[in-house]
């Protein structure tokens, strides 16, 4: 049977090279987007085979979904889950500036809807061996940091990784693998920061890394900390 795999924010970016990089090695993909997102670039990778490509719906930040989206996948179970959801923030990237509003927005967005979603899917993954993996970044390494800055991105992606370990840690047991994945400093909207800068790659080096990544490490047992060219990144 082909694996599967679910990837939640599939439509644009790194989430859509991923459904694609994982539909062209042979897995089962669902990928979602939030409702009345423009899911035509995501559909049309399932063309070639229709039954190996589903779309889902959910907000990560909005409770209510989560209910109708576990009914939306009917049985199924994952291999793996890919949680890729994310946001840039303020453009100032402060804390002294920050307002209470902007800090909570990026915190629900990036930690705590990924991880609420998380705990919702867990009993969704194959196990032993299922893997969940958190789009995570090298701006969530306490060790790399040593130059300070970009303290909102920072502190949701720091957290993201906590609440990854803690997670592994409660069903290390039950076979579950928990990936924190850098993808590089990617050609997106995010990071071009809307195409004001240049990134340092393209969306297809990083996610065939990314997959490949996730290919190597699924079902290993292990809570990695690792970026798109599989070296190990210090917490
Ligand atoms: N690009 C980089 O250099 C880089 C580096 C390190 C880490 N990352 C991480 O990689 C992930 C993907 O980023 P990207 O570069 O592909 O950025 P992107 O092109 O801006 O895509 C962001 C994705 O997240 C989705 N999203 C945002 N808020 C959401 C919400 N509340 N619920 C569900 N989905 C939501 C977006 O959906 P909509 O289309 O509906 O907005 C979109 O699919 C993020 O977690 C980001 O932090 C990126």
């Amino acid at each position: 049977m082909n694996k599967s795999i679910l990837i939640v924010a599939a439509e644009r970016g790194l989430g859509l090279g991923l459904a694609q990089q994982f539909f062209d090695r042979g897995w089962s993909v669902v990928g979602t987007a939030r409702q009345h997102a423009d899911i035509q670039d995501l559909q049309r990778i399932g063309d070639r085979d229709l039954s190996r490509l589903t779309t889902a719906f959910i907000d990560v930040t909005d409770a209510a979904q989560i209910a109708p989206f576990l009914s939306s996948l009917g049985s199924r179970r994952f291999d793996v889950i890919f949680f890729n959801a994310g946001i840039w923030g303020a453009s100032h990237q402060s804390v002294l500036e920050a307002t209470d509003a902007e800090f909570a927005q990026i915190m629900l967005t990036n930690t705590f809807g990924p991880m609420r979603l998380a705990r919702h899917l867990l009993e969704r993954l194959v196990m032993p061996g299922g893997t969940m993996a958190f789009m995570s970044s090298h701006r969530g390494s306490i060790s790399i940091n040593v130059e300070g800055g970009l303290e909102l991105y920072r502190a949701s992606k720091a957290a993201l990784n906590m609440l990854a370990r803690g997670i592994y840690a409660e069903n290390r047991d039950e076979g579950l693998t928990v990936l924190s994945v850098h993808p590089g400093w990617v050609n997106t909207a995010m990071g071009t920061l809307d195409g004001s800068i240049e990134a340092e790659i393209e969306i297809e080096p990083s996610v065939r890394g990314v997959a490949d990544v996730v290919e190597r490490h699924m079902g290993s047992g292990e809570n990695l900390y690792l970026d798109y060219q599989d070296n190990h990144l210090d917490w």
